[in-house]
């Protein structure tokens, strides 16, 4: 960082050298009215869609389609272990063992499994700080803790 300069070229010689930079094609981006780039900074929340997705989506849809409950256990992927596709590259990102790590529910539900293992609160210590603009189900199951 201390040969950091706030220009261009720098900018670029920096994303030459950077190994994530491939990714950058792996996602759709999002374009303004004159078809440039827009510079995409929300990870939070909804991120960029992966170029892959609709292929993905469209498998699932095709074995639901054709084998209704099925797909459960007979499916491309079967949904009754779609957990242990993913447990493997959440260890890697959470840095945990397989072990430790499950992916499941959805955020609020987790939210909700989070705050009633954690929080206990008692007299004195009760509150729960939460920016007064999170989102809707956030503050929802906040306020129902
Ligand atoms: C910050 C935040 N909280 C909650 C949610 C809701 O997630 P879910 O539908 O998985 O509960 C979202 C979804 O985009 C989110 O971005």
């Amino acid at each position: 960082m201390s040969h950091y300069r706030l220009d261009l070229n720098f900018a670029k010689a920096l994303d030459q050298k950077d190994a994530l930079s491939k990714y950058r094609d792996a996602f759709h981006i999002p374009k303004d009215k004159k078809g440039n780039s827009l510079i995409y900074f929300c990870g939070n929340s909804l991120g960029l869609q992966p170029i892959t997705t609709k292929q993905y989506i469209e498998q699932e849809l095709e074995d639901w389609a054709n084998l209704g409950v099925e797909g459960h256990t007979n499916g491309k992927n079967p949904w009754l272990h779609y957990h242990e596709f993913l447990t493997q590259g959440m260890a890697s990102v959470v840095g945990a063992k397989p072990v430790e790590v499950i992916v499941m529910n959805t955020l609020t539900a987790n939210l909700h499994f989070m705050m009633v293992s954690f929080y206990k609160p008692t007299k004195k210590r009760f509150k729960i700080l939460i920016e007064a603009d999170a989102f809707p189900s956030d503050k929802f199951a906040v306020e129902s803790q």
